[in-house]
């Protein structure tokens, strides 16, 4: 019999000019992933629908569009990327040159360089039609001074979904193949549980989940906190000689995934995961593709998980399947996120919003 379970996680379209919010629509192709999202009681992704726009006639060509990157992201001025050669948007020209702000169809600004100093802003005014977006990946413990900003922005930019251009740390892209390899191990993963953490601070309800699950279970922990880094080597190799990584957000707020989770994916080790609730993951993950803490009603029960998956390679297949279907992406700071504001100010060209309760809604 076959188990047809349709789910949709949310990725971009490299197919067609992209769209602010595309989740593409995926059917569960394992019969194995199907019964397991049954046993886990797993409920259907929930995602908004696209916002289906319609777009004015432009002729054939889509039109130029010209966004200034008002201020470089904490202050490291970064090249500015060629958004046809990387992600094949045309016609998107991308300055930092502010001499343009009179004729830039958007300009991207920063909140960090913003956050304490209104008149970092532009003083000049506001040019017709001219889109102001703000642009954060903070999670709202870490971004002040919103309430200065109220009914300032046009677009909002952000990690979460409910952003009106939205870009998460990472996603999953549908294979058009099953990929058989991807299952096997491309290196011995004889070690258990890896962690990487720089800023240490026991007010963290990650600090405190990692004390009381050290009890049950060795983890091995990188960054400054811990073992430092090895020069040569980054994060995702360091942790593919894992089967099981950390991916413990500093703080726990809707949508807030960070790179921490995609990296751990990316090294092939299966993340254990402390952020928002399961659900919220499961907006962009299968569901077997993460372990969560609250999965286990103790650090104690979820040791013995990992360490009956660590003695059973057939158990640990269950999280690792998922494999052959997508494969993974890590978003592209900056690059990325200045051809999306590009691409979303060209598709938002005709239409006149302000974003009113920035704060309200950066913080629910
Ligand atoms: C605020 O920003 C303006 C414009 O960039 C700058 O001239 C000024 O020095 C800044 N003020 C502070 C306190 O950083
Ligand atoms: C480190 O964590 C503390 C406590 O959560 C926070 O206040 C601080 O801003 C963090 N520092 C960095 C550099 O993220
Ligand atoms: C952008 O927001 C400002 C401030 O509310 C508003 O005056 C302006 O009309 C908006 N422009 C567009 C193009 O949405």
């Amino acid at each position: 019999m076959e188990h047809e379970k349709s789910t949709r996680f949310w990725c971009p379209r490299r197919d067609e000019p992209r769209r602010v919010r595309t989740p593409c629509s995926l059917v569960c192709v394992s019969a194995l992933g199907c019964v397991l999202c049954l046993l886990l009681g797993v409920s259907l992704i929930k995602l908004p629908d696209p916002q289906h726009q319609i777009l004015p006639i432009t002729g054939s060509e889509p039109s130029e569009v010209t966004v200034l990157v008002w201020t470089h992201p904490f202050g490291h001025h970064s090249r500015l990327p060629d958004c046809e050669a990387l992600f094949g948007i045309s016609r998107c020209v991308l300055t930092d040159d502010r001499r343009v702000y009179p004729r830039a169809d958007g300009i991207i600004v920063h909140h960090r360089e913003i956050a304490t100093n209104i008149t970092a802003l532009p003083q000049d005014p506001r040019p017709n039609g001219q889109k102001w977006i703000w642009m954060n990946f903070e999670s709202p413990s870490h971004t002040s001074g919103l309430r200065r900003f109220e009914g300032v922005f046009n677009l909002t930019m952000t990690y979460r979904v409910d952003s009106d251009i939205f870009l998460p740390y990472g996603y999953l892209l549908p294979r058009h193949h099953a990929h058989a390899s991807s299952l096997r191990p491309r290196f011995q993963r004889a070690r258990l549980l890896a962690w990487v953490i720089s800023n240490w601070s026991e007010s963290q309800a990650r600090v405190a989940y990692y004390r009381r699950l050290a009890n049950y279970v060795s983890v091995d922990v990188f960054g400054r906190a811990g073992v430092p880094l090895p020069e040569d080597s980054n994060v995702v190799s360091l942790v593919r000689r894992y089967q099981f990584y950390l991916a413990l957000e500093n703080s726990q707020h809707t949508d807030y995934i960070t790179e921490k989770l995609w990296n751990s994916l990316l090294a092939g080790t299966v993340p254990i995961v402390l952020g928002p609730p399961r659900e919220n993951y499961e907006r962009f993950l299968p569901p077997e593709a993460f372990i969560h803490v609250d999965d286990f009603p103790s650090p104690r029960l979820l040791a013995q998980y990992l360490l009956l998956l660590h003695r059973s390679p057939a158990y640990l297949q269950r999280h690792l399947a998922w494999r052959r279907s997508y494969s993974v992406h890590l978003t592209a700071f900056w690059a990325e996120h200045y051809c999306t504001a590009c691409s979303a100010v060209r598709n938002n060209r005709l239409r006149t919003n302000t974003v009113a309760n920035l704060q309200r809604w950066f913080e629910s």
